[in-house]
């Protein structure tokens, strides 16, 4: 097993916080590892991936005193170098209930609530506003995603891009663990792009994966490992690049409860959501800034 270097950071004030969160020992390519499947409602199937996409291995275990010392954040923390978890506030966890977002099934459903109270949802609108104004830096932010992904998915990200408009959840192609498109697209700037504040709106926990690394340092170990050039590292590439060659990097696991957030930089480390073993939608919001505390 590799150790976990000093790279991208945990921070949380909640109690015991350390106490949930999982490491293991590595990634798999998703041929080599059953995949779970998804029996909600009147959908059963086994989800599709990409032909390279890699998937996090399912031994899990505690992190050792020494492990989460080396991923506590101390000093210094900022957007890019830390991942953040905490409880929202009381007045949002209120608004939201006043939504109920819980009572969603399906996906669609979730944009049906919004639409349902318009004047909730702007007072929504407005006390998200001021509460992420604690955590934005004196930097813009903005509102990117509210929606759901089904249960028991191992890895949820999946590019729909492609995909016509009336595509159905059958059809979509899990990418894996992986990094997000950033603006420059140059490994070496991705911490530039900002991070997301990502919120959990469903009723049960869920869990965002992470990588402790920056793209920096991935790359840095890959060329260390094979000389490899700007030229043939690129941040579409490097996640596959790196998992095919680094496959014993263990993936950290933090349980995101329901309204926990959870604050990462996600164009600047590999990471996924995952739903494995949940039984109800996972209902999540998403907001783009330079967030921290
Ligand atoms: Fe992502």
């Amino acid at each position: 097993m590799e150790i976990i270097q000093n790279g991208i950071k945990l921070h949380s004030t909640l109690d015991n916080f350390f106490d949930e969160v999982r490491i293991n020992s590595g990634t798999i390519h998703h041929s080599k590892q059953e995949k779970s499947k998804i029996d909600y409602l009147d959908w059963s199937f086994v989800p599709k991936y990409e032909d390279d996409a890699y998937v996090v291995k399912r031994d899990w275990r505690k992190l050792s005193e020494k492990e989460i010392n080396s991923l506590k954040a101390i000093a210094n923390r900022n957007y890019y170098n830390t991942v953040y978890v905490g409880d929202i506030s009381d007045e949002l966890k209120e608004q939201f209930d006043a939504l109920k977002f819980k009572d969603c099934l399906r996906p669609e459903d979730v944009r049906t609530c919004m639409q349902k109270d318009h004047d909730m949802t702007l007072k929504l609108s407005n006390t998200m506003q001021n509460y992420l104004n604690d955590f934005a830096n004196e930097k813009p932010f903005h509102f990117h995603f509210i929606g759901g992904n089904l249960p028991n998915i191992d890895m949820v990200a999946a590019d729909t891009n492609m995909l016509p408009p009336n595509h159905t959840e059958e059809d979509k192609k899990c990418m894996g663990i992986h990094n997000d498109g950033a603006e420059p697209k140059m490994v070496h700037a991705t911490y530039k792009s900002g991070n997301r504040f990502t919120i959990n709106l469903g009723n049960e926990t869920r869990y965002f994966l992470y990588v402790n690394l920056s793209l920096t340092q991935a790359y840095n170990m890959l060329k260390k490992k094979f000389g490899v050039t700007t030229k043939q590292v690129d941040l579409y590439n490097i996640s596959k690049l790196f998992f095919k060659h680094f496959p014993d990097y263990p993936v950290i696991k933090i349980p995101q409860k329901p309204y926990q957030y959870y604050i990462a930089a996600t164009d600047h480390c590999f990471h996924d959501g995952s739903t494995y073993g949940m039984t109800t939608l996972d209902v999540l919001m998403i907001y783009f800034g330079k967030f921290q505390y």
